[in-house]
């Protein structure tokens, strides 16, 4: 029924007319959606603890996205009770900020690893990776047992560094001036890592591979996987968070 103030009707049998008003609403919906964010200073909330990738870990991301571990891993987990179950705290946005590109994944051949960090023993990592059978017999995982016949190829991570706080990684001159000697002494226990810890706070240091006479791509990756999901403390937040 056509009302006497707005006669629907000479819209809806007038084709042109009702695409240009549907077009016009469809621009304020639009508008209304996307224009908050050219505004506000960021999209993305800080929160404490997130750090970018130390020059070891960054290198062990490296062989990751190389490998293609993206292919069978997400690396987010979904705000539902069978994945926090499963992996642990729903995966924030701050903790892929430094990710360029971010590794969530679309394919869960395998499980995800946003929280894998600490879950397992350097050792595990190092015999799963060489092969994934001798820890989980009905894995179908690939081995890639010869990252640790490979050397890490790292002497130039300064340029990864220069490179990531292009896009907007915070990374201070000092830190890219410093990879390689970061690098290094992140993956060996006996070296001076103040300096180290101070830019990477909750930095894990030591050798990772089982080698430690020898630096290798094994080195790297599993110190990437050593610290997924690591960094934001979720005990600490819920015990602040808990009213008095
Ligand atoms: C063809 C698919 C596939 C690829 C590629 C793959 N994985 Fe896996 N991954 C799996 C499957 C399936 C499992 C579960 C069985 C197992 O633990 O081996 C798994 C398990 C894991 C686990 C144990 C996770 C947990 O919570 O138990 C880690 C860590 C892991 N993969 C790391 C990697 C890394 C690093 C790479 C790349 C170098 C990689 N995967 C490549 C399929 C894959």
């Amino acid at each position: 029924m056509a009302s006497k103030f707005f006669d629907h009707t000479k819209i809806e049998r007038n084709v042109t007319l009702l695409a240009v008003l549907s077009l016009v609403v469809v621009t304020i919906g639009g508008i209304v959606e996307i224009a908050p964010l050219f505004w506000i200073d960021s999209t993305v909330e800080k929160v404490e603890g997130v750090r970018p990738y130390t020059p070891l870990e960054l290198a062990g991301r490296n062989i990751y996205m190389r490998e293609g571990c993206y292919n069978c891993h997400s690396q987010m987990i979904r705000p539902f009770r069978d994945e926090v179950e499963r992996y642990g705290h729903f995966s924030l946005a701050a903790e892929s900020m430094y990710d360029h590109p971010f590794q969530w994944g679309s394919k869960r051949t395998g499980p995800d690893l946003a929280r894998v960090g600490n879950r397992y023993s350097d050792e595990w990592h190092v015999q799963h990776l060489t092969d994934p059978r001798a820890v989980v017999p009905e894995s179908i995982m690939p081995p890639y047992a010869f990252l640790a016949e490979n050397d890490l190829k790292a002497h130039d991570m300064g340029r990864d560094l220069r490179a990531l706080s292009r896009v907007g990684v915070p990374y201070s001159e000092e830190a890219i001036a410093a990879a390689d000697a970061d690098l290094k002494a992140q993956a060996d226990p006996d070296a001076d890592t103040a300096a180290l810890l101070k830019r990477y706070p909750k930095a894990q240091v030591r050798d990772f591979d089982g080698d430690p006479k020898r630096l290798t791509e094994m080195d790297a990756l599993v110190a990437y996987l050593q610290m997924l999901g690591t960094l934001v403390d979720f005990d600490a937040a819920a015990a602040q968070e808990k009213p008095r």
